[in-house]
């Protein structure tokens, strides 16, 4: 399973891709938002540190919109992914930016249904929101592994990607659910290093290895 980070901060891109784990990015309208700088810059920024899909949602809801702002996004950058929400009109908007070779992200993905109808229109990938269905009671991670059992299943081209991430037990679980990709917070990804055994290594070592110095001298 792959790491994408889901944000549009450019501070956080930059850390992350040092340690060298990030495969890619996802914002949407509310992260963008968020920052200062206007979004087509943003998007420019993150394409330039990260070669990977980077996700970047249209905001029409009609398919001649959706598809002028898709085609938009795309000239950016070779590596822009059109991210579209899960309506009628989006997916026709799908059909066309796929067969002009624009890969989609169909996004705010709650059910298998939407999931499997978003293949069928020819999205690249599906992301279905786990910490929103688990918000209001259900378990998102089996959202994500009855998905990817009908990817499987019924062969289509279309990759997973766990989103709405928000604490990082979610990730083992998505990764053992057959996600492709997981997409999540700085702050998420961060946590994944921490354990207090590796602290305590680290301490233990570089005590004992002073404890021997002295004992040298
Ligand atoms: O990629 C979608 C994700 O940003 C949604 O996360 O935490 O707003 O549910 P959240």
């Amino acid at each position: 399973m792959k790491l994408y980070l889901d944000t549009a901060n450019i501070d956080e891109i930059r850390e992350a891709t040092q340690w060298g784990v990030i495969s890619g990015v996802t914002t949407n309208p509310s992260l963008a938002a968020k920052e200062d700088e206007d979004f087509n810059t943003i998007l420019s920024s993150i394409c330039d540190l990260v070669d990977g899909p980077i996700s970047a949602e249209v905001l029409s809801l009609e398919y001649e919109g959706m598809v002028k702002e898709g085609r938009a996004l795309a000239a950016v950058h070779k590596n822009v992914v059109v991210k579209i929400p899960i309506i009628p009109e989006g997916m026709r908007a799908v059909k066309t930016l796929s067969s002009e070779g624009i890969r989609v992200n169909v996004t705010l993905i709650f059910s298998a249904n939407q999931a499997l109808l978003a293949a069928r229109a020819g999205a690249a990938f599906v992301s279905p929101f786990i910490g929103r269905l688990d918000d209001i009671g259900h378990t998102g991670v089996n959202l994500v592994r009855d998905i990817v059992d009908i990817i499987d299943l019924h062969d289509l081209d279309c990759e997973v990607i766990a989103a709405s991430i928000r604490h990082t037990e979610h990730v083992p679980a998505v990764a053992l659910a057959g996600a492709h990709i997981a997409t999540m917070p700085f702050k998420v990804l961060k946590q994944m290093f921490k354990h207090p055994l590796t602290d305590l290594g680290i301490e233990n070592f570089l005590n004992d290895w002073k404890k021997a110095e002295k004992s040298l001298s």
